[in-house]
């Protein structure tokens, strides 16, 4: 899971016994949080006070965070908007290699890469975490999804999640 506001949830887990802790929400940074949960649940486990504690505290609920939580379901509901527009390409000729583009075919959109040496490879553009539409990132050559940060090489190959598995091939 990726908390809104990037910060990990470590501590008791909420509605829970007391003695169960967890250690969840990395967003990407593992092993700093896998480090700062070593030594904030040590601290929990034996009694001790711990600085960190509410600010890592699963149980916190922030403004700024039900704010930006509003905001990303409202960004995720209009990524969804992306299945009715056009494509960013008619054809896989305006295409230079090493690039991708998204193009509509039909009902469908798909994620069109022409690799450098100038074979066009067809992915479904539709993010099999959770069904937004994907988009190229020129700067990285990956296929990005914007709703939840899911992330695909230039051959559909999926190499950060939430999702968990490759785009399918169109
Ligand atoms: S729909 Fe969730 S990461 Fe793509």
């Amino acid at each position: 899971m990726e908390p809104v506001d990037g910060i990990a949830f470590i501590g008791r887990n909420p509605l829970d016994s007391d003695n169960v802790f967890i250690a969840t929400g990395d967003s990407g940074q593992g092993m700093t949080h896998g480090t700062i949960a070593g030594m904030l649940l040590t601290d929990l486990l034996q009694g001790r006070k711990n600085a960190w504690e509410d600010l890592y505290s699963p149980s916190r609920i922030t403004l700024r965070a039900f704010t930006e939580y509003a905001g990303e379901n409202i960004n995720v509901a209009e990524q969804f908007a992306d299945y009715v527009t056009a494509g960013e390409i008619q054809s896989p000729n305006e295409l230079k290699p090493g690039t991708g583009a998204i193009m509509r075919e039909g009902l469908s959109k798909l994620a069109v890469y022409r690799d450098e040496g100038g074979v066009v490879h067809r992915y479904s553009a539709v993010c099999p975490h959770l069904g937004c539409v994907v988009a190229w990132n020129s700067t990285e050559k990956t296929w990005d999804c914007p709703c939840h940060g899911s992330k695909y090489r230039a051959d559909g190959r999926v190499y950060q999640g939430p999702a968990n598995s490759d785009l399918t091939s169109a």
